[in-house]
């Protein structure tokens, strides 16, 4: 039976930086919050990210080779350490439909665009070459065609004439780490 009070436990796949998954962590630790990051996955063995994981005594593994690997440890480690909810954060990799049926939790990923514009990569430069006025962050349920499940938050910010694509990224960066927090309140 689940404990009252009990805070759901989420695991993080990363590839990088990991500045998501830091700001999931400073949360997590709020009494406020209505999860905690019990284990982070990666699937390089140098993102930088991984360093959180360590200096927060989260549990972290790597799977650098196969995506197949991956897929099918993550699997096995989400059922051992009873996770409720996978929150992908600069996890470059797509994750496949096989995966995604068999993880029988809900997967969501933030993205820096506000779908359904922008899908794939390098959003910012892209914005700002369409002349977009807008853009901005988008968390969403991961479904089996990239970036297109179901919102679930998006923020928005004005784009700005003096803008290029690293103000952008840094501006809409901090948008992100708030709306990763939003999403998983709001569907907790
Ligand atoms: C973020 O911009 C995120 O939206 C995208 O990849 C980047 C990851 O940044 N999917 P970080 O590793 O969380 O710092």
């Amino acid at each position: 039976m689940e404990k009252l009070n009990s805070k759901k436990k989420i695991a993080v796949f990363i590839s990088g930086r990991g500045s998501n998954l830091k700001n999931l962590i400073d949360y997590s630790k709020l009494k406020k919050s209505s999860f905690e990051i019990n284990l982070v996955l990666s699937n390089k063995s140098n993102a930088k990210g991984l360093k959180y994981a360590k200096t927060n005594k989260i549990k972290k593994y790597v799977f650098e080779k196969k995506l197949s690997l991956f897929e099918k440890e993550a699997l096995r480690l989400i059922k051992k350490f009873d996770i409720n909810i996978v929150c992908l954060a600069g996890f470059m990799r797509v994750l496949t439909p096989i995966f995604l049926k068999k993880v029988k939790i809900p997967v969501i990923n933030i993205h820096p665009s506000l779908l359904p514009r922008l899908k794939g990569l390098n959003t910012h430069l892209r914005a700002i070459k369409a002349k977009h006025k807008y853009s901005g962050c988008t968390v969403h349920f991961v479904e089996e065609k990239l970036d297109s499940g179901k919102i679930i938050t998006q923020k928005k910010i004005r784009i700005l004439k003096k803008d290029n694509p690293e103000t952008l990224a840094k501006k809409i960066l901090k948008l992100e780490h708030k709306a990763y927090i939003e999403a998983l309140e709001k569907i907790i």
